[in-house]
């Protein structure tokens, strides 16, 4: 079928579809449109045409990776615009770099290489239990931002050895400040024209401190360890001494673009999905019930005992809480894809040509009825059993992303995340003590707004 078949909202001169979006809740509204026009529907924008798809024909066809390729958005692009060199996360597949940095990171990030990261995740997880510890029965906590404090401390120890040490501050560290900075400004302009960028000046001139600060202090994190003599064996210590296959190493420039990507990439989405599964618990006793079952059988109901990777390897039902919460609301809710050739189908529909980017929108593939039943939309871990995973089509979960340019950093994530919630629910009852209703906050990723709880110790646990 020619692209003009594709349905989608009828477009006005000029501005095209921009009325039928809410630029506040992007994501959103795009899911309404989804379920409005169907598994594959295009929109208009000034830029030019978008498609996007969230049917298992259409998503299969894009995550092909032999006839479709990564295509860097808008956002991305200028987040690596102000960087000598791109990160993984933005950078181009053709790249060079890309690919060096891709082999030469594999490995830190296996399942073998996670042994390595308990330790720090562990001292990270533990500021976060003696900080809710400590308050007063009533007080309230701010999930999102004690998650935030977490995920973001863990990957810089883990990353590159620096404490921001978040849970001792009020005000985020002036890393924090510069990063965020841009990161804000990066997802403003995702939704601007080159012409309307230009003209912003301050906001350029904010743009660029930012980055040069946050290269800066890595880069000075950088010649210190290359000075001190011993590599380390964090991701930073990896990429020192790591070759590719043509036996390069990486150039620093590139090593300090690597850490700053794995800040960005590594902590909004592991905080919003500790956040979102949170949410899910306050709402499911049940499901906490077996989980805290399960905790206290494999990390036993002594809290002052560190985890071990065997255990949180035993974890098997807090991960499912966790693969559910992801399946739907994956904290990275959609990718992009380019055709590699001229005149490639999707779902039957074309000519689509490189350039042109296809947007698989995950949140609503993953309510697809036909894969996971009448139940889609609802909350329920036995989705993620093992023996239905095992029977699922491919490409029907994708929260990490397709092929070769998946998220490197899913094994991480789910490691810090597994262990995270496992030591909460061996020591605190979770007090859904404002009736909360789930809220979506949208930025790079999304998150549930507002959302506060207050915590009890469980019996003879603190
Ligand atoms: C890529 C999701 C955690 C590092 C991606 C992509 C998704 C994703 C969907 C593909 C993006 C695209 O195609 O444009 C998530 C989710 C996470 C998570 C849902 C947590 C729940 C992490 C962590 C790290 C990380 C902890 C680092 C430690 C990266 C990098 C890429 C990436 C470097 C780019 C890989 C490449 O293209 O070579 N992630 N991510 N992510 N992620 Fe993650």
């Amino acid at each position: 079928h020619p692209l003009s078949e594709i349905p989608g909202p009828k477009p006005l001169p000029v501005v095209g579809n921009a009325r039928d979006i809410d630029t506040k809740r992007l994501i959103q509204s795009v899911m309404e449109l989804a379920d409005r026009y169907g598994r594959i529907f295009q929109l208009h924008t000034p830029a030019g045409a978008m498609y996007i798809v969230s049917g298992l024909e259409m998503v299969q066809d894009v995550c092909d990776d032999a006839r479709f390729d990564k295509l860097v958005g808008t956002g991305q692009r200028q987040l690596r615009e102000t960087h000598q060199s791109a990160g993984l996360f933005t950078a181009d597949t053709t790249d060079p770099l890309w690919k060096s940095a891709h082999d030469i990171l594999l490995p830190s990030f296996s399942t073998w290489a996670m042994k390595g990261y308990v330790d720090p995740m562990v001292d990270i997880a533990q500021q976060l239990m003696l900080k809710w510890e400590r308050l007063n029965p009533e007080e309230p906590i701010d999930v999102a931002g004690d998650m935030t404090r977490l995920t973001l401390d863990t990957i810089a120890l883990c990353g590159f050895g620096y404490r921001f040490n978040s849970f001792y501050r009020d005000t985020p560290h002036p890393f924090v400040e510069a990063m965020l900075g841009s990161l804000t400004e990066g997802v403003k302009r995702q939704r601007m024209l080159p012409i309307q960028i230009k003209l912003r000046r301050g906001a350029q001139r904010r743009f660029l401190a930012n980055s040069k600060y946050m290269d800066d202090t890595i880069d000075a994190i950088v010649k210190e360890r290359r000075a001190s003599g011993e590599p380390g064996t964090d991701l930073l210590g990896h990429m020192l001494v790591g070759t590719d296959k043509e036996g390069n190493t990486l150039p620093d420039h590139n090593i300090v673009a690597q850490c700053g990507t794995f800040l960005i990439a590594g902590h909004e989405t592991t905080s919003g999905l500790l956040s979102f599964a949170i949410s899910y618990l306050l709402k499911h006793p049940e499901v906490v019930a077996r989980a805290q079952d399960e905790v206290d059988r494999v990390l036993g109901t002594d809290p002052d005992a560190a985890p071990t990777v065997a255990q949180i390897g035993q974890l098997g039902y807090v991960r499912q809480i966790l693969d559910e919460t992801l399946r739907l609301w994956p904290t990275a809710p959609a990718f992009t894809r380019q055709p590699r050739s001229p005149g490639e189908t999707v779902g039957g529909y074309g000519p689509f040509d490189p350039g042109t980017g296809v947007i698989a929108l995950t949140p609503m593939l993953h309510r697809l009825p036909e894969v996971w039943g009448e139940d889609a939309r609802e909350f329920n871990p036995d989705h993620m059993a093992t023996e239905r995973l095992d029977a699922l089509p491919p490409n029907a979960y994708r929260p990490f992303g397709s092929g070769q340019r998946a998220c490197i950093g899913r094994q991480f994530a789910l490691q810090e995340a597994t262990l995270v919630l496992g030591m909460l629910l061996q020591r605190f009852e979770l007090v859904d003590h404002a009736d909360y209703q789930l809220k979506i906050k949208e930025s790079l990723t999304i998150k549930p707004e507002g959302l506060t709880i207050t915590v009890r110790p469980r019996e003879g646990r603190t």
